[in-house]
């Protein structure tokens, strides 16, 4: 158990994974982690459509939605328009190396331009009251992080911006794929502890290769919080230890039934509006990863849900295969 009142303990944001039927999911599984959107360009919030992407069910709570974007008053505009819808904190993505992101000069990019991050920072945070955060690399390219990462913090942090979310590897912006770009580049947990030490007045989360909740306390024993993205998605069984672990929430751990059982009438709801099953299925494929059945469970619903007019018997199904007499009763 982390001691600090205020540790974070978050869901990464990953685009086309964290949208809000994984978010309704993921929060079965843990009351207290802060959950993140994917990424949403502020232009698309302004130019778009809006409300689909600003729909979030109030269970979300607390939830982040995470903004892509370079010009600070589109950014401010589209704060605004989010804190309106609810949201609990703005989240600057200052990460992501994919093409079509660079193309617009923005996310990892944005690493080699700490004076446009923090205007876009100052001009978000003078829109909004709820917190504005950035999700940042350590550098990119064949910038030394070491030198390089304590001026971005430090000009970013006078914008004034107080929390930031550290990938804990560079990016490299031409030769590695965005997925490459979340294995090759070598992990340094030290530095991210060296920016806390430097600045203890700061929030600083650590994320990249956490492998689960005891390696992110561990690693960020002297940090204000970890996120954790793939382990998350791909096992979200681990998020069932967060309250306890991390926050000493010592509610009845979840069952898995009951959080399938929770899911068979969301996705009633959701599917009598129209939602294919597929979409929301797709995020609970790794619920039962690591059990006996998990082969069952995965194939009846990856081969079952995408059949048009498939419904919530589907998960019934796979749930009965896996979990047999627990699942009856
Ligand atoms: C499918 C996928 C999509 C991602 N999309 C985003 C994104 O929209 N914004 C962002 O800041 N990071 C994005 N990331 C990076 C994650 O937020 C996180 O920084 C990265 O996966 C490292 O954490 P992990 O090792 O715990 O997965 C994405 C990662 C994955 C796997």
């Amino acid at each position: 158990m982390n001691n600090t009142a205020s540790y974070k303990l978050s869901i990464a944001p990953m685009m086309d994974w964290t949208d809000r039927h994984c978010r309704y999911f993921h929060r079965l599984l843990t009351k207290r982690a802060q959950l993140y959107t994917e990424m949403v360009t502020a232009k698309a919030l302004i130019h778009g459509d809006t409300a689909k992407l600003l729909r979030f069910d109030p269970k979300e709570h607390p939830v982040v939605i995470q903004l892509g974007g370079a010009e600070p008053k589109e950014l401010a505009m589209a704060s605004k328009m989010a804190e309106d819808a609810g949201y609990d904190e703005i989240n600057l993505n200052v990460g992501c190396p994919s093409d079509r992101v660079q193309s617009g000069a923005f996310g990892a990019a944005l690493m080699a331009d700490p004076k446009r991050v923090a205007e876009c920072i100052f001009t978000m945070q003078n829109a909004v009251k709820v917190p504005v955060s950035v999700k940042c690399r350590l550098g990119i390219d064949d910038q030394n992080p070491t030198d390089t990462l304590p001026e971005f913090i430090k000009i970013v942090a006078a914008a004034p911006c107080k929390t930031f979310i550290i990938h804990a590897r560079k990016a490299w912006l031409q030769g590695l794929s965005p997925k490459d770009n979340r294995t090759i580049p070598p992990l340094d947990y030290e530095l991210v502890r060296k920016i806390k030490k430097t600045h203890p007045e700061l929030i600083i989360i650590l994320n990249g290769g956490l492998r689960d909740v005891d390696h992110a306390l561990m690693e960020s024993a002297m940090l204000d919080g970890a996120m954790l993205g793939r382990i998350a998605y791909q096992q979200p069984w681990v998020l069932a230890q967060v309250d306890r672990m991390v926050f000493d929430d010592q509610h009845a751990l979840p069952k898995r039934a009951v959080v399938v059982q929770s899911m068979i009438e969301y996705i009633k709801r959701e599917t009598r509006n129209g939602t294919p099953l597929h979409a929301i299925t797709r995020h609970m494929l790794g619920l039962f990863a690591g059990e006996a059945g998990a082969r069952s469970w995965r194939r009846i619903i990856s081969e079952n849900a995408p059949r048009s007019g498939a419904g919530a018997e589907v998960v019934a199904l796979a749930a009965q295969a896996v979990l047999g007499d627990a699942w009856a009763a």
